[in-house]
């Protein structure tokens, strides 16, 4: 087992630091001249893809979540609206499901139970199904009409990390491919979408270089007496906030809540008091104004506040008591690099803490009951 975690002390920080690989990996081969090109996967035709009126992600944990960034990515490129469900709902509230319904399952290991049982309902209903699964084979994989196969390798550690910044990259692509399709967007704007995606891998290397994991694990050893912690963010940075709450959720056992920055004051707001931590996300541009502003409003309420933005911004730093610095890239593709150092905080959260890492109570890699 040494030997397979690479000199790492745990899977989970393996597997992290394995992202750069694991977004590259995913994105190979799928890049022609400027252009996503999915068609030897991707049965569906162009006519076909302009068939579809409404698209359905359904998962569970942390495919969930890559499901809730899915939601503002197709909308934004395609324009077709998007529904998420975690699988355990789905078939229990009838959903409006018909051939012209896209169901897009997302699962690691394609054999959660729930994912399974959505993505054979939704098939019998007459949906086109489509998988983004990490294993090659796998119950989802054999069962949907198309597959996207998430190139992270293995992934061991419960925690799961690489296999959500693939399922991110994947959702990327199909949402270009299917963008190119619509003819919804100007060619020059996914151009410089399908640039900047290109990107990530080196950016997100970046952010696993010692001093920028430091400033990470000093708050996250700073935090680790606490029971509560808050994550805020707005748009993507919600989406991605959720994802960060699990991971410190599952492993480090801390009690922490995601919000809607702007839903703050609605109710969470009474929860905050003098040091309660807060971590922060601002990397949305046409948010950003609109966050700080909340940022403030748990500032003056005696937060410690921890700090996400995009390098360059030296306004943040005024309103927070620490600051993580995201390499540029666009509004779209931020959760793929903004999820690191939260992904970081919760492993030196549960180091700190004692805790086992790779194998957290109660909890399994694959859950294949209902
Ligand atoms: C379990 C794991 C989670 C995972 C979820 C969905 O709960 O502990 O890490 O996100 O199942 O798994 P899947 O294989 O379908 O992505």
């Amino acid at each position: 087992e040494t030997a397979e975690k690479g000199g790492f002390d745990h899977f989970m920080l393996k597997e992290i630091y394995e992202q750069p690989k694991a977004i590259q990996d995913t994105l190979a081969g799928r890049i022609k001249e400027d252009k996503v090109d999915l068609s030897n996967e991707i049965s569906l035709s162009k006519e076909d893809v302009q068939q579809i009126e409404r698209i359905h992600f359904v998962a569970c944990g942390t495919a969930y979540h890559a499901g809730l960034v899915g939601k503002y990515v197709f909308e934004k490129l395609t324009r077709i609206p998007v529904e998420v469900d975690v699988a355990s709902e789905y078939r229990y509230r009838e959903p409006i499901i018909n051939e012209r319904t896209l169901f897009i399952a997302v699962s690691q290991s394609g054999e959660t139970a729930d994912t399974l049982a959505a993505l054979r309902e939704a098939k019998q209903r007459g949906a086109k199904v489509l998988a983004i699964t990490n294993v090659v084979g796998s119950s989802v994989a054999r069962e949907a009409d198309d597959v996207i196969i998430t190139w992270a390798g293995p992934e061991i550690a419960v925690a799961s990390t690489k296999a959500y910044t693939s399922q991110l990259i994947a959702i990327y692509l199909l949402g270009i491919y299917f963008a190119q399709q619509l003819e919804a967007k100007n060619v020059g704007e996914l151009k410089e979408v399908v640039a900047q995606l290109q990107k990530l891998s080196e950016k997100a290397e970046l952010l696993l270089q010692p001093e920028q994991v430091s400033i990470v694990a000093n708050f996250a050893r700073e935090i680790a007496k606490h029971q509560n912690l808050f994550f805020i963010g707005r748009g993507l940075d919600y989406a991605v906030a959720l994802e960060g709450s699990l991971k410190l959720k599952e492993i480090s056992y801390i009690h922490s809540e995601a919000y809607a920055a702007g839903e703050l004051k609605h109710g969470t707001l009474a929860l905050i008091e003098e040091n309660i931590p807060v971590l922060a996300i601002a990397t949305q541009k046409a948010l950003y104004e609109k966050t700080v502003s909340n940022i403030q409003e748990v500032k003056a309420r005696g937060a410690y506040v921890l700090g996400v933005t995009i390098t360059g911004d030296t306004e943040l730093n005024k309103s927070v008591d620490e600051v993580i610095h995201i390499p540029k890239t666009l509004d779209l593709l931020a959760p793929v690099l903004t999820v690191i150092p939260l992904q970081l905080f919760a492993y030196y959260a549960c180091v700190e803490r004692g805790y086992d890492v790779d194998k957290p109570r109660n909890l399994a890699k694959s859950v294949t009951v209902e």
